[in-house]
C-alpha cells in the first residue's frame, strides 16, 4: 500500500510549486515553444532536476514513489515541464547512479546536486527507434582512448544538459552485446547538439538531434564494461517508464480536473439521475481509469522502491496510463465542447502534448512486447514439471 501522509503533504507541496510558478506560464512556454529560463532556475533551486541524484551529493535523494507524485503534479498543468524533469532524472541521473564508476559520479554528480546540472540520454538513431539495438554510433579505439562517430535523435534536453550519456556500436559483430555506452561532456570537441524539432505538443520541452564527429574521447569516458551499454539503456528505460506513466496520469488528471469544474459550473451538473448522462458517463470513466493508471504507476514505483522486479509494472503502467491520458484529454474536450478545441486552451495542450507519452521511450506496441515477454515467461514458470520431492524427505513426510 503505498498510501502515506508524507507522500500526500509532498503532493500538496508540488502542487502548490506547479500551480504558483508553472500554471501562469504554461501556455506562453507553448505558444513561443521555449523553457521559460526563470521557470528552470526556480526549478533547479528546488531540486526539481536531482530528485533522483543521493543526497550524498546534494541531490534531493528522493523514492521514486515521490518522485513519480512530483512529475504527476508538474504534468497536471504543463506536459513540457513533466518531461524535462522525467527525463532529467530517469534518463539522466539514473543510470550515473547506477552503472557510473565512482570516478564519474564524483564527476557529474555533485553539479547535478548543486547546481541541478542536466544529463541527456542518447540512444534514439535516425534507422534505431523502436530497434533500439541497430545502433550505427560507433567508438573505435584511438590509442587509449575512443574515437566516437554518429547521430541521435528525439533526445529530449540536449540544449540544457551538461552531460551527455550515449550508446555507440564498439564490437559489430556482437549484436546488443557489442554495444557500449559513453559518458562526455557537452564541450568535448567533435560534439553539437543539432536540429530541434518542432512537434505537435510539448513544445516547451527541447527535443534535439544530438552529433559526434571525430569526438575524441579518455578511456575513462567508457560507461560501464565494454558491452554493457544496450543493457543498462534497457535498464534505464524500466524506470524511465514509470515517469513516462507518472507524466502521462498528470495529464489525464489535469483533464479531469478541467473536465470536472466546466460540467459543475458551466454546465450546472450536480449528479442527478435524468441529469446529462452524456456528461456524467465520461466524466465517471475518465476518473475510474485515471484511479486504474494511477495504481499501475505507484505500483511499479513502490515494487522499485522495495528492490523487488518491477520491468512488466512498469510497462504496463506506462502503456495504459499512456492511452488513459489520451482518452480524457479527449473527452475532456468533448464535454468542453468549442471552449476545449481552440487553441489556447488547457485541454487542447493536454491532448498535443499526451500524445507523446504513447511514442516517446518506447511505444505502446514496444510495451506490449515487452509485457508478452513477461508474462509468457510466467506461464513457463507456472507450468513448468516441479521438482520431485527428495527421497528421504518422501520417507520421512510419509
Ligand atoms: N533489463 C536488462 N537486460 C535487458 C533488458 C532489460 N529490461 N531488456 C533486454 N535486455 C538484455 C537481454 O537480456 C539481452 O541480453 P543477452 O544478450 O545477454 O541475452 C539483450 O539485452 C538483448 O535483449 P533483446 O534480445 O530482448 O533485445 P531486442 O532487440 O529484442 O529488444 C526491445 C527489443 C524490447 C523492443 C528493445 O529494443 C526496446 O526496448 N526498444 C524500445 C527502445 C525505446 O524505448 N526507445 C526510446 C528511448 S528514449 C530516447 O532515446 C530519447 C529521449 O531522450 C526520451
Amino acid at each position: 500500500m503505498w498510501w502515506d501522509p508524507k507522500v500526500e503533504e509532498y503532493r500538496e507541496e508540488v502542487r502548490a510549486f506547479a500551480e504558483e510558478h508553472v500554471r501562469p506560464i504554461a501556455d506562453r512556454m507553448d505558444r513561443h515553444s521555449e523553457f521559460d529560463p526563470h521557470l528552470m532556475d526556480k526549478m533547479k533551486q528546488w531540486g526539481f532536476m536531482s530528485l533522483l541524484c543521493p543526497k550524498q551529493y546534494g541531490g534531493k535523494g528522493m523514492d521514486t514513489l515521490r518522485y513519480a507524485v512530483a512529475v504527476e503534479e508538474l504534468s497536471r498543468v504543463c506536459g513540457s515541464t513533466g518531461i524535462t524533469v522525467a527525463a532529467a532524472n530517469s534518463l539522466g541521473v539514473y543510470p550515473v547512479d547506477s552503472f557510473g564508476s565512482q570516478e564519474q559520479k564524483d564527476k557529474v554528480l555533485p553539479g547535478v546536486g548543486e547546481k541541478g546540472d542536466i544529463i541527456a540520454f542518447g540512444l534514439t538513431e535516425p534507422g534505431a527507434g523502436s530497434d533500439a539495438s541497430g545502433t550505427k554510433t560507433n567508438a573505435v579505439r584511438d590509442g587509449d582512448g575512443w574515437l566516437l562517430n554518429g547521430s541521435k535523435c528525439f533526445i529530449t534536453n540536449p540544449r540544457f544538459s551538461t552531460w551527455i550519456i550515449t550508446t555507440a556500436v564498439t564490437d559489430p559483430d556482437a549484436g546488443a552485446r557489442g554495444i557500449s555506452s559513453f559518458l562526455l561532456h557537452k564541450d568535448t570537441p567533435g560534439f553539437a547538439v543539432g536540429k530541434s524539432e518542432t512537434k505537435m505538443g510539448l513544445h516547451a520541452s527541447d527535443t534535439s538531434m544530438l552529433h559526434f564527429e571525430d569526438v575524441k574521447l579518455p578511456d575513462d569516458a567508457l560507461f560501464g564494461p565494454r558491452g554493457d551499454g544496450f543493457k543498462q539503456f534497457m535498464m534505464t528505460l524500466d524506470g524511465g517508464r514509470i515517469s513516462i506513466g507518472a507524466m502521462a496520469l498528470g495529464l489525464a488528471q489535469g483533464s479531469l480536473d478541467i473536465a470536472l469544474r466546466h460540467a459543475k459550473n458551466n454546465l450546472g451538473l450536480t449528479g442527478g439521475i435524468n441529469e446529462r448522462q452524456a456528461v456524467q458517463f465520461p466524466l465517471s470513466d475518465m476518473a475510474t481509469r485515471v484511479e486504474a493508471a494511477r495504481h499501475l504507476v505507484y505500483q511499479s514505483a513502490a515494487l522499485k522502491d522495495l528492490h523487488q522486479p518491477f520491468a512488466k509494472q512498469s510497462a504496463m503502467a506506462k502503456m495504459y496510463a499512456s492511452e488513459v491520458g489520451h482518452y480524457c484529454s479527449d473527452q475532456a474536450i468533448q464535454i468542453l465542447g468549442m471552449d476545449g478545441y481552440c487553441t489556447g486552451s488547457e485541454v487542447e495542450r493536454h491532448w498535443r502534448d499526451v500524445r507523446l507519452c504513447e511514442i516517446g521511450e518506447g511505444t505502446s506496441e514496444v510495451h506490449r512486447i515487452v509485457i508478452s515477454r513477461y508474462i509468457l515467461k510466467e506461464l513457463d514458470k507456472a507450468t513448468a514439471p516441479k521438482k520431485s520431492v527428495e527421497p528421504e524427505l518422501a520417507k520421512t513426510s510419509a
